[in-house]
């Protein structure tokens, strides 16, 4: 069966890591898919370090429309950032019959019930793995491993840059800009970092997670957020000497008078598995009413394991959209050929 076509809108760190991974595993993700996965296409401003990246067997081009209009592309992932022209794109993509993949949390946590909608009247899939907690695969447990939960709170630390912030701040004694600095330099923050150390961006996947936990339309406009730049090098003495750490977490929790949406610093007990995720790491707490309270721990943010799930999303729609009823099961069914790469 030939390879299913995927243009790539934007290849930053992200996108580079998508086209590194796929041609690293290419194997195993093909077997997973049922059929190939083949970057088609590539859209990049920079053109120049597009090709650096893809070499001559992609063709890569300045406009993202030129990827659009190709007929051939089944699948476009989008991983251009921001809400206005990425808003504008992932609609004329849907209007054109393709499939979408993105990592942009700000995009769906401000847009997402019109993309959902325009996805769902032309038939098209809108997947997102990658734009809450990067790597972790916290979607896919709401939607499938705890489906069968009322979901009674997610709590999580969502936010690698705020967290490194944070750790560097409490364990190095590092003033608040200089902990930045290194965040940034590390490549955590998003390109205005003031997303990241104002809460907006945990509270872009907050909202995102609600959405998916309770079944509600995302409202970021609703959800309260206080990111961490009042907080002073004294507030970590004081919180360790009473025996806590402070931490930005994203909160989205039942209440009898609806669904509460909150980010802001909190006082977390020192003991307590959330207060012992350091540095960008993430990691996301459910509690479900059949399941009790689960963990979900990771790497929040970078090439790969930002990569890592938009590539799942890759394969679920690949699955989906070749609709090969032998192809509908988990993709981590047993799979007898896969038996000897096992080191047994
Ligand atoms: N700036 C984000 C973070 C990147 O620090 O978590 C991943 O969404």
């Amino acid at each position: 069966m030939k390879a299913i076509q995927v243009g790539l809108l934007g290849i930053g760190t992200v996108g580079g890591g998508v086209f590194e991974v796929l041609r690293r595993n290419q194997t195993e993700i093909q077997r997973r898919a049922g059929r190939g996965i083949a970057i088609a296409a590539v859209a990049d401003l920079d053109q120049e370090r597009a090709r650096r990246l893809v070499g001559d067997a992609v063709p890569v081009f300045g406009d993202a429309r030129a990827v659009l209009a190709n007929p051939d592309i089944d699948i476009v992932i989008e991983l251009i950032g921001g809400v206005g022209v990425a808003r504008a794109l992932v609609l004329e993509a849907i209007a054109a019959g393709k499939h979408v993949v993105t990592a942009n949390k700000a995009l769906l946590a401000v847009h997402g019930t019109e993309i959902f909608q325009a996805a769902q009247q032309r038939g098209v899939m809108v997947a997102f793995e990658a734009a809450v907690a990067g790597g972790i695969p916290i979607i896919k447990a709401l939607r499938e491993g705890l489906t069968a939960n009322r979901i009674q709170w997610v709590a999580g630390i969502i936010n690698g840059t705020t967290n490194f912030i944070l750790s560097e701040m409490r364990d190095k004694g590092l003033d608040f800009a200089t902990a930045l600095a290194q965040a940034q330099q590390l490549g955590y923050a998003e390109a205005d970092p003031r997303n990241d150390i104002e809460g907006i961006d945990a509270a872009h996947k907050a909202t995102i997670l609600s959405a998916i936990a309770f079944g509600i339309p995302v409202q970021f406009e609703r959800a309260y957020v206080e990111g961490i730049t009042r907080l002073a090098a004294s507030d970590f003495k004081y919180a360790e000497q009473l025996g806590y750490r402070i931490k930005l977490l994203g909160i989205a929790k039942r209440q009898a008078s609806g669904i509460e949406l909150r980010v802001h610093p909190c006082l977390v007990p020192a003991k307590r598995l959330l207060a012992n995720v350091e540095g960008a790491m993430n990691a996301v707490m459910v509690q479900g009413d059949a399941v009790g309270t689960t963990l979900y721990y990771g790497k929040g943010a970078g090439s790969e394991p930002t990569a890592s799930a938009v590539i799942a999303d890759l394969v679920d729609v690949t699955r989906l959209h070749t609709a090969d009823p032998q192809n509908r099961v988990p993709h981590l069914a047993f799979q007898p050929d896969a038996l000897s790469e096992l080191p047994i």
